[in-house]
């Protein structure tokens, strides 16, 4: 009964939400696209020629918004669901901490890259502080991930939630990173406690 009452709110909430009626204008699979376009038009992280793994891709649309808007680029999108194709990127579906994963990616690449971009977050389970705790945790498996993955000056970004773990994968990041900022795009919903780390300059 509840959880009905759950999914009703939500469905309302999606009709009225304008970043959901634009990205089906623009055949987007997601409104997480805007938050990546906002996270760029501020930060200027996106380049022609990067190669660029996109962690927690599914459904697809920071994927696809990378592939027609750059040119020359090597893109990889994992997620623990299938992601239907996408031009221009490789896609695979399996869990990122699992070390087969890590090092499929390391292979297709075979060499440091410019960008990580993670999006990723658990299941949420209705209690905001338990998934902020969680997703936590994948935030700092992915800095310690983009750590091994980056050329020296490569930049890193990742969905993170107001929470216990926020200091410290802020500290984290500034200690390996020369510019640290947290960000939340006008596009993410007021009523989530998610933002974003963008962290630029990894030093070597
Ligand atoms: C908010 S969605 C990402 C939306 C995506 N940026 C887009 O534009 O379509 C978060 C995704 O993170 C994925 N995820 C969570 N934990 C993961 C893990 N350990 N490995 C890979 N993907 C994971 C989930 O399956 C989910 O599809």
């Amino acid at each position: 009964m509840k959880k009905n009452r759950i999914s009703k709110n939500w469905i309302n909430k999606q009709r009225r939400d304008i970043y959901v009626r634009q990205s089906k204008i623009e055949g987007y699979r997601s409104r997480a696209v805007y938050k990546l376009k906002e996270i760029n038009d501020k930060f200027k992280i996106l380049r022609n020629g990067q190669s660029i793994v996109d962690l927690g891709g599914a459904p697809g649309s920071w994927s696809q918004y990378l592939s027609s808007t750059l040119k020359n680029t090597k893109l990889l999108a994992i997620d623990l669901l299938e992601i239907q194709e996408i031009k221009n990127v490789k896609l695979m579906k399996g869990d990122f901490t699992d070390d087969i994963y890590k090092q499929k990616i390391k292979s297709f690449f075979n060499t440091k890259i410019d960008l990580v971009i993670s999006d990723m977050a658990v299941n949420t389970t209705g209690n905001k502080n338990l998934d902020a705790i969680v997703t936590g945790e994948l935030a700092m498996e992915s800095i310690e991930f983009a750590k091994e993955m980056l050329k020296t000056n490569g930049q890193f970004v990742t969905k993170i939630f107001m929470g216990s773990s926020f200091n410290e994968i802020v500290s984290e990041s500034k200690k390996y990173f020369r510019e640290t900022s947290v960000f939340k795009p006008p596009s993410s919903r007021k009523d989530s406690k998610e933002t974003f780390l963008i962290s630029k300059f990894l030093r070597s």
